[in-house]
């Protein structure tokens, strides 16, 4: 494997402690953007699948049904039309379903652009009776920005503890001889398959507009959202929320959590083939910048909060900026600087956002309005 100090743009300046990182633009170096779509593009994905998020068995499934469960046109006073759609579908091992949660703006005069959140909080988080009302889903605010607020709880696709894959997606579509391949499909790869399947959904809405969707999670869920964004390229912004480790964080920096304890931790949530990592982050034949980059040409933000040293901001900013030279294979502008931004100022001048929120781990009001901030330039 060729690697390189971090790709210099002329605009860079070298940050004191180098890093050595695998040449985002792949190698050997996409020149063109024809190149990158065609050769450095799949194969950068490719390392990804096999070492890291797993294989996932199945794309769409001729299976896919759709069944709305409720209906209320009059939701939040009026402003929305609530729908409530059980997404089901079987395989070799059964069948499977989850809800997806859908507000769609009432005063929207065309097929509305939205965010689709994975949700990996409790139901709490997500009413759709909207009695409990929460910052981590402002669906009012995001209705009122002229946005379908749309959300799935993660464990509906596979849960969040269960070892022997038993359940979900895996549970249907898993169909292996012997052993579990090390590059199979783990947790992170169910959820963000979900997310395609929501995607699926709103393609057949006439109310919506498909191809002006985001799909943005925090923490485990920024984690899956940025593997939804990397394997679906029909999500026109993908939002990382204090994704941290092998989310947003460049694995090579070594700060925070790293990959042994996210591996011994969280077992199930990466392949097989990402223990091979343990300690040895410097091996890996990538790094999360690359991630980042596979969103290119789409819009893609990255966002921090001061106190969540567990998720290494630096690292989550670092990666965003050096995504950067694929975005310009694009003719577009990514963070062009290698220097954090002070705390809450978000940086949005083009397709790769980024803010370091001042507070701890969450997802707040303020995160929000800079990802709709975003949106406005990058959905409407
Ligand atoms: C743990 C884990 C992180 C993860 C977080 C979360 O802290 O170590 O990797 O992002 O949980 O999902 O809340």
């Amino acid at each position: 494997m060729i690697k390189t100090l971090i790709p210099l743009m002329s605009s860079f300046i070298l940050p004191a402690t180098a890093l050595e990182l695998p040449n985002v633009l792949g190698s050997p170096p996409a020149k063109t953007k024809e190149e990158w779509l065609k050769v450095q593009r799949p194969a950068t994905l490719e390392l990804f699948k096999k070492h890291v998020y797993g294989r996932a068995p199945v794309g769409k499934p001729d299976t896919l049904a759709f069944k709305v469960l409720e209906e209320n046109p009059k939701a939040m006073d009026g402003a929305a039309t609530l729908k409530i759609i059980q997404i089901s579908y079987s395989g070799p091992g059964g069948e499977s379903s989850f809800k997806l949660i859908t507000f769609i703006p009432n005063k929207a005069t065309k097929p509305a652009p939205g965010y689709l959140l994975i949700c990996n909080r409790g139901p709490e988080n997500i009413d759709p009776t909207r009695k409990q009302k929460d910052d981590f889903w402002p669906a009012e605010s995001i209705v009122a920005r002229g946005y379908v607020a749309a959300t799935f709880f993660n464990g509906e696709l596979s849960t969040d503890k269960d070892l022997n894959f038993d359940n979900g997606a895996h549970k249907v579509f898993d169909n292996y001889e012997g052993e579990r391949p090390g590059d199979a499909w783990a947790t992170i790869a169910a959820w963000a398959w979900g997310a395609s399947r929501a995607l699926d959904y709103f393609e057949t809405d006439p109310a919506i507009d498909a191809t002006k969707f985001a799909v943005i999670g925090h923490s485990r869920g920024g984690k899956t959202a940025l593997w939804a964004g990397a394997t679906d390229e029909r999500f026109a912004l993908t939002i990382s929320n204090n994704s941290g480790c092998t989310g947003a964080a460049l694995a090579r920096r070594k700060q925070g959590e790293r990959v042994a304890r996210i591996n011994k931790v969280f077992p199930h949530w990466f392949c097989g083939n990402y223990k091979n990592f343990d300690g040895r982050e410097n091996d890996l034949p990538i790094d999360q910048h690359q991630l980042i980059a596979l969103m290119a040409p789409r819009a893609v933000y990255v966002a921090s909060a001061s106190k969540d040293d567990w998720a290494d901001p630096k690292g989550e900013f670092l990666a965003a900026a050096y995504a950067g030279p694929v975005y310009k294979l694009f003719g577009l502008k990514g963070i062009e600087a290698v220097e954090m931004p002070a705390t809450n100022q978000p940086i949005q001048l083009g397709h790769i956002g980024y803010h370091l929120r001042s507070g701890k781990h969450d997802l707040t009001d303020y995160d929000w309005e800079q990802y709709l901030n975003f949106g406005d330039k990058h959905l409407k």
